[in-house]
């Protein structure tokens, strides 16, 4: 009811709308508008209430409410179900307990807040609360588990193409796919999967972006959208763009059209050109990172010649004395 109510102060743009005509048209006692509306406030929507004038929207609040993030989502499969948190351990983990129990593709869990935000080979994701975008997907692709990092680099190309189009900065995405401006992390996306051994169950793609922060809030090397676009992000709108964009790109994985992302993802890379260091586990790769394969696997070349597929670690680019 109240996402009803808040749909139709809006659409009154904003002008006063007596209770009477809410409670009319929404077939509910003018008490219960009047609680309704004393919860919305309490949410943090700003709403005016005059007598013989009635209700007015002013503003909505800074938060990341299901009925907002719905509102106007032009989507097929992403967000058609979306869950969301003022604070929970990880997104990923509440996502990944929701596919279990069979839910959509393109379900979203959002949190303001993470207590155990989760990065790539078992780092923290700093997640402080309010100022970011954390998020996490539920697919279900149909692709065989080899291909799983064609996932992570879609969403990639995905975020980079949304910062790029609609905030206007200079993305580049470092190998697999952490997204940077100007040398400094914005997004990290951490993509986890449940699988047998030719059959993905479902892939959870957990994305972090630095929105509003300030450089306090923010780990060494990060930067955010707001430091470098010098003002703040409506968060809900980006959330929307991004949940577009990945929605037309992921129709390109496990089809002849993923060219098209492996391409994109070349145009936006930081990493190839460059002399890299790849470490997994003990292991230590050096040399020239030439190019993706149509896996999503990095291409080095050693200084031996030889030519290595990397599927997963950690990318340092080498500097040259
Ligand atoms: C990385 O850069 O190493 C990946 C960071 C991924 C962070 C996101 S925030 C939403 C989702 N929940 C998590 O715990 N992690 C991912």
């Amino acid at each position: 009811m109240e996402a009803k109510i808040v749909k139709f102060l809006k659409e009154h743009n904003h002008c006063f709308v007596s209770g009477e005509d809410i409670s009319r048209k929404l077939n509910v006692s003018r008490t219960a508008v009047w609680k309704h509306i004393q919860h919305l406030k309490e949410c943090g929507y700003e709403i005016t209430a005059q007598p013989h004038l009635g209700y007015q929207l002013s503003a909505i609040p800074d938060l990341l409410l299901p009925d907002e993030i719905s509102d106007n989502l032009d989507t097929e499969i992403m967000g058609k179900k979306i869950i969301a948190y003022a604070s929970t351990t990880s997104t990923n983990d509440a996502a990944a307990l929701l596919a279990e129990n069979g839910s959509r593709e393109g379900t979203v869990v959002v949190a303001e807040h993470q207590t155990k935000g989760r990065g790539r080979l078992g780092r923290e994701w700093v997640s402080p609360g309010n100022t970011g975008l954390y998020f996490s997907l539920v697919l279900r692709p149909d692709i065989s588990p080899a291909e799983a990092g064609k996932i992570t680099l879609m969403i990639a190309v995905s975020v980079a193409r949304v910062l790029r189009d609609s905030y206007g900065v200079a993305a580049a995405i470092k190998w697999p796919n952490d997204v940077y401006l100007d040398n400094e992390k914005v997004c990290g996306i951490l993509t986890e999967m449940n699988a047998e051994q030719d059959l993905i169950n479902f892939v959870i793609v957990g994305i972090g972006i630095n929105v509003n922060s300030g450089k306090s809030g923010l780990p060494a090397g990060a930067t955010s959208i707001k430091i470098k676009r010098g003002e703040k992000i409506d968060r809900i709108r980006l959330l929307q763009r991004l949940l577009r964009e990945i929605e037309t790109l992921y129709g390109c994985i496990g089809s002849k059209n993923f060219a098209k992302i492996i391409q994109l993802w070349r145009d936006y890379s930081l990493t190839l050109g460059c002399r890299v260091s790849v470490k997994w586990r003990n292991a230590v790769l050096e040399g020239q990172a030439m190019d993706v394969d149509e896996s999503g696997a990095l291409m080095v070349r050693d200084d031996l010649g030889f030519v290595h597929h990397v599927h997963s670690g950690d990318v340092a680019m080498v500097r040259m004395e």
